[in-house]
């Protein structure tokens, strides 16, 4: 009896960041059903069909699913909602996208117990934390994209100014998707140096390097009106560590006891979801964490 294909939903998968992750999870070539589901049905089928003439070449299947099929998928991943418009942050698209997630959350009917839910919708932070109380799953089986993007446009930058390769650099950005993210030097370093050490730093303006990294998103929808190819192959590496219980500890939003809020930091991802790591961050480092924990517990206290 072959094992069991796991199911991933992409709900808002109609749109530009779900169809990026829907079709980025059929080029990764691992075995996966992704079922797109949108409340606009005829574009769910579209990108249901499109990407599904790209799966011939992969592992996957891909098809138009229902909210009720999401609820009993391995992973239901959550990008419906509205997106920022030039220059706004995040944060401003609470109000919009709070009730929108809560009715997909309704609209999923019984969800599977063992499912994780992964949170993309901005501010994800915060909507994270909302679609864990509406669907009443256990904190770490409810996890956002976080900083992973964020991360990974950080660790590009630093491959281009150091010559080596993002992969080999380990850094990331911490706190919020948002503008209270900030890049945890204390914690990065390459072939066992720590960064800050590194001589092929040493001409470099970390701040002006890390203030870049925090802007992208706002330089992209300025230039495109949206950013969906980096999220997209962001969010189904998370899902693919979930599926297959691969355990990477990537920068996702989880819950923080210590903090009592969702923050974004690096996590174990895997079937169960997100599992906390110690971190060692500086003083001033822990003082802006803090800070994003503040910023996410006073908009979720709102809601
Ligand atoms: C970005 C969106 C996903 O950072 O918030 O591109």
């Amino acid at each position: 009896m072959p094992l069991a294909v796991p199911k991933v939903a992409v709900i808002g998968g109609g749109g530009n960041v779900g169809s990026a992750i829907a079709f980025s999870l059929i080029a990764m070539k691992f075995p996966v059903t992704v079922l797109v589901v949108d409340i606009d049905d005829k574009l769910a089928m579209g990108q249901a069909l499109d990407i599904g003439d790209a799966a011939f070449l992969s592992s996957g299947t891909c098809r138009m699913g229902t909210f009720e099929e999401a609820g009993q998928c391995d992973v239901i991943i959550i990008t419906a909602g509205a997106r920022q418009r030039p220059n706004e942050p995040r944060s401003e698209l609470i109000g919009r996208n709070y009730s929108i997630i809560k009715s997909i959350v309704e609209k999923m009917g019984s969800i599977k117990k063992s499912s994780v839910i992964l949170m993309v919708t901005n501010p994800v932070d915060i909507l994270t934390d909302i679609a864990q109380k509406v669907s009443g799953l256990p904190r770490n089986q409810v996890i956002g994209s976080g900083t992973f993007l964020d991360s990974g446009r950080l660790r590009n930058e630093l491959s281009n100014v150091m010559g080596i390769a993002p992969s080999s650099i380990h850094s990331g950005m911490m706190g919020e998707h948002g503008d209270a993210q900030f890049a945890a030097w204390s914690m990065a370093s390459v072939g066992g140096t720590p960064l800050l050490e590194h001589p092929k730093l040493k001409n470099v303006n970390l701040d002006e390097l890390e203030k870049g990294v925090s802007r992208k998103a706002y330089e992209i929808i300025e230039a495109k009106g949206s950013t969906y190819y980096g999220v997209g192959m962001h969010v189904a590496h998370i899902a693919k560590s979930i599926l297959g219980d691969e355990c990477k500890v990537y920068p996702v939003c989880t819950y923080v006891d210590e903090y009592q809020c969702y923050l974004s930091v690096p996590a174990i991802v895997g079937s169960t979801g997100s599992s906390t790591l110690p971190l060692n961050l500086s003083d001033a480092e822990q003082e802006k964490l803090k800070s994003a924990a503040n910023k996410i517990k006073s908009l979720c206290d709102k809601y």
